[in-house]
């Protein structure tokens, strides 16, 4: 524990918690639900919910992580030594990856499409792309592949190198996207649906949805905070990390949403969410644009893709460090060794799910592929138990002082002083309640 690897900047690790904060979840969910929930309004509840709920679920994960210095598991080992609570070290193992092999069969298909933009040769649809199984297994294989070659080049070196310019990289692609979106002619009506409060949208769900989408963005739930906390040396400001890590993921997803939402309207398309909208209208729209101007066109796809692509990166980086850093601090793995084991495990189970929209689209759980089934089992229940899980133990099960020391920096912060009480107050009490209501709302 004593000499192990860290980010060694601050921005080194804001960029990494913020990578993978930053990933699909900005791009194909968040501008979608501002535009049906109210525009502007809803940015406004999704900044409260950020602040009250899943900021301070951030810093509970952020306490346990660096108080413990250690991996998930390690970290319930040494916080609370032989309890139960090692089962929610489990479940912050296990969650990301799951997550993760479902997750990279998506970074596959933005690769592909990515490659795919230099001749702008898209599919007819995206239904008849992922049909064909090679092509989107070999693309999710070398997408999980990389991921996992960044996470075997260590802490400081593979990831934080990576993260360091994959974000300035990215907020300078999404940057230039949304400019040129913005100016396209009939853009307005996209900029209209982003940023016009309209109160009449708003109602329960939309609290819900807001503090789900929060929650989810800022990668809560799975360890990843947990495991990236104990990276970051004693020295650095929580709530400096929090604030920036919230921050630029929530700058990320309004600039996606001026990026997306102003050319599908310019384009006179009805505005979606999830993969469609990502592989099947904005493909349409890029070669619409080529009709008149091949090289725009094609230059548009490229940033886009290249955008998607970094994302979803930065995002699956994170969760293979989770499993990677058990391997290596409980069972004594060789990095290298860890990330190819996690390479070949998620590997063969991801594959499994790339062909459930092909050859195995016959095998069913409950009546849903494996593909789907992962992600209802992992967003529905398994996030929300590991978010509560930690909220609780920071709240309840550790001893004040030490979260009060952890928080503070041993009292050297004197801001942090000052909002301890309240911070104490909203992961004990107000965040256990978001969590169960997040879950519940599942069966609304
Ligand atoms: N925050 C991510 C997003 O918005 C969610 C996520 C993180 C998913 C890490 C997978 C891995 O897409």
């Amino acid at each position: 524990m004593e000499n192990k690897e860290q980010f060694g900047s601050s921005f080194a690790a804001i960029a990494a918690m913020a990578g993978s904060a930053i990933g699909l979840g900005n791009i194909w969910r968040f501008p979608y639900m501002v535009g049906e929930y109210g525009g502007a309004a809803f940015i406004l509840i999704y900044i409260a919910s950020s602040l009250l709920l899943s900021v301070p679920i951030f810093f509970s994960e952020f306490i346990i992580g660096r108080r413990s210095g250690a991996n998930c598991l390690g970290a319930m080992r040494r916080l609370a030594p032989r309890s139960r609570w090692r089962w929610l070290g489990v479940l912050c193992i296990l969650t990301p990856s799951i997550i993760l092999s479902y997750y990279a069969v998506v970074g596959g298909w933005s690769l592909s499409y990515l490659l795919r933009s230099f001749t702008l040769g898209f599919p007819e649809s995206f239904g008849s792309f992922t049909a064909a199984p090679w092509k989107s297994v070999i693309a999710f294989a070398v997408y999980l592949g990389i991921s996992c070659l960044i996470v075997a080049g260590g802490v400081k070196k593979g990831i934080g190198r990576f993260s360091k310019l994959a974000i300035p990289v990215l907020f300078v692609l999404i940057v230039v996207l949304a400019i040129y979106s913005v100016c396209l002619p009939g853009a307005g009506a996209g900029v209209d649906y982003l940023v016009k409060p309209d109160w009449s949208k708003v109602s329960t769900r939309t609290f819900v949805n807001a503090i789900g989408q929060s929650f989810y963005s800022l990668s809560l739930g799975m360890g990843i905070i947990i495991t990236y906390a104990s990276y970051i040396s004693k020295d650095e400001d929580i709530v400096f990390s929090g604030a920036g890590t919230a921050g630029f993921d929530l700058f990320f997803a309004i600039i996606a949403g001026f990026a997306i939402m102003p050319a599908v309207f310019a384009a006179g398309i009805e505005p979606g969410t999830g993969p469609g909208l990502i592989f099947d209208t904005l493909p349409f729209i890029f070669c619409k644009m080529a009709e008149s101007s091949p090289l725009l066109g094609t230059a548009v796809a490229i940033i886009f893709f290249l955008a998607v692509s970094i994302a979803a990166l930065t995002s699956s980086v994170s969760l293979v460090e989770v499993p990677v850093a058990w391997l290596t601090e409980e069972h004594g793995f060789r990095r290298g060794k860890a990330t190819l084991l996690v390479f070949l495990v998620t590997g063969t189970v991801g594959a499994l799910c790339a062909l459930g929209f092909g050859p195995l689209a016959a095998v069913k759980i409950f009546g849903h592929s494996l593909f789907e089934a992962f992600d209802l089992l992992c967003c529905n229940f398994l996030l929300p138990l590991g978010g509560l899980l930690c909220v609780l133990f920071v709240g309840w099960k550790m001893k004040p002082e030490n979260f009060h020391d952890e928080f503070t920096n041993g009292g050297r912060l004197k801001f942090n002083e000052k909002i301890f009480g309240v911070i104490r107050f909203l992961i004990r009490y107000v965040a256990p309640v978001a969590v169960i209501l997040i879950f519940l709302s599942n069966f609304l």
